[in-house]
């Protein structure tokens, strides 16, 4: 396990709070609309409940016509802001391999690593929305992204370890005299994130970060899948987190839960955001992922192509965990006891659902040991 963000066995992050819509494919008139003021409310009832860290989507555009995603906060600039109004929130920035460059990423993680006292992190992503892309006049290579990104990740590597001034010659990159002043805070480094999925982004995974993402269906595959993200990252000499993402709905009965996310994952599912996103990533699957040699690529398919095992409005490869305080320890634990370090969090309503999980989910996670009660480190954000 890392010691980024603390030391509790099961970990949070709040994901995708940046974005309208979060990270749910529904029209519920109640969802989430990523107003300013919200956000920040949220950050800072988040912050003070010892969730680990906020984990925002890099997006460019929506899916397609839909609501979702159709405004998003920019993730380094909303990182700076969101540090300086809280006190131990870790803050995830997410960089677009093609469209920020490493020099750009390794200063401004640098400056929110300063702003925050150590609190930044960094998600590397190579993209799937060939329609963001052309927004920046850059055209996607599917099967090259995760060799550039690791490429990428070495640059951005060397430039935040400090030393001397260096070229860089590759295939993708020519680089000269790259330096960059201040360095992080954080030693030997800001955490790293990735959550490729396919074969491609899961080698690339295994090479660059701390924390990897995998997709979670049921325990005994994710169980297996745990085992060889870690084996594959062992390769290179790497112990990484593994997380799942999660939506979580809790109430106080079962059916209450259950009846809820019905209403807006089902009967307001967005199915029009969800043609958008599957007809997006299926574009630009690599040849290697459509060939489906690997375990990870049949998997990376086989989910592009879900039809009713879950509700629509809920995202691919997004775990529910929906059920009273009880259920969700519950499945924590089990998650917890198949090798998993933490989810991202996502609700329909970040601020209306985020306070029942605190107040019952939370104190019955620490007497399940999970996690412990937090309290605010001494001396943070004085
Ligand atoms: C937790 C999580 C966060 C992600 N964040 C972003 C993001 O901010 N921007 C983005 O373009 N893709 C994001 N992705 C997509 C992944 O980078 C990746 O493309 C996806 O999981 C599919 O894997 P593949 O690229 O190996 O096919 C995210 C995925 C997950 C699970």
């Amino acid at each position: 396990m890392t010691t980024y963000f603390g030391n509790n066995k099961f970990k949070f992050g709040l994901f995708g709070i940046n974005c309208s819509g979060g990270c749910v494919l529904s029209e519920a008139p109640e969802r989430w609309n990523a107003d300013w003021d919200d956000v920040v409310k949220l950050a800072q009832m988040a912050d003070e409940a010892g969730v680990e860290f906020v984990l925002p989507i890099a997006r460019w555009r929506g899916l397609g016509e839909s609501f979702v995603w159709e405004k998003s906060f920019e993730t380094f600039t909303q990182a700076a802001a969101l540090g300086a109004l809280t006190k131990n929130l870790g803050m995830f920035v997410t960089a677009h391999v093609p469209l920020i460059t490493p020099a750009f990423a390794a200063k401004a993680i640098a400056t929110i690593d300063h702003v925050t006292k150590g609190r930044a992190g960094l998600n590397i992503v190579c993209g799937w929305n060939a329609d963001e892309f052309a927004m920046h006049g850059v055209t996607m290579d599917g099967d090259k992204r995760y060799e550039q990104g690791l490429d990428w990740y070495k640059v951005f590597m060397k430039l935040i370890g400090g030393g001397p001034d260096f070229d860089w010659d590759s295939e993708f990159y020519h680089f000269r005299n790259m330096t960059s002043n201040p360095l992080p805070v954080q030693k030997p480094h800001p955490p790293i994130m990735s959550a490729g999925s396919s074969s491609g982004g899961q080698a690339f995974a295994a090479q660059a970060s701390d924390i990897m993402f995998t997709t979670m269906h049921n325990y005994d595959t994710t169980r297996d899948t745990v085992t060889r993200l870690r084996a594959l990252a062992a390769e290179h000499g790497r112990r990484p987190d593994v997380y799942v993402q999660s939506l979580v709905v809790c109430r106080p009965t079962r059916k209450e839960a259950e009846e809820y996310y019905h209403y807006f994952a089902a009967e307001h599912a967005d199915a029009e955001s969800l043609a958008y996103f599957k007809r997006q990533k299926d574009a630009t699957l690599a040849k290697s992922t459509r060939s489906g040699d690997a375990a990870a690529d049949r998997a990376t398919v086989a989910r592009m192509r879900e039809t009713g095992e879950r509700y629509p409005g809920n995202f691919p490869g997004m775990n529910p965990i929906i059920g009273t305080p009880d259920d969700i320890v519950d499945e924590m634990t089990k998650m917890h006891g198949i090798g998993l370090n933490g989810c991202a969090l996502v609700f329909l309503n970040y601020l209306n659902e985020l306070p029942y999980f605190v107040q019952e989910a939370m104190p019955r996670l620490e007497r399940a040991g999970l996690r412990e009660k937090f309290v605010m480190p001494a001396g943070r954000g004085d």
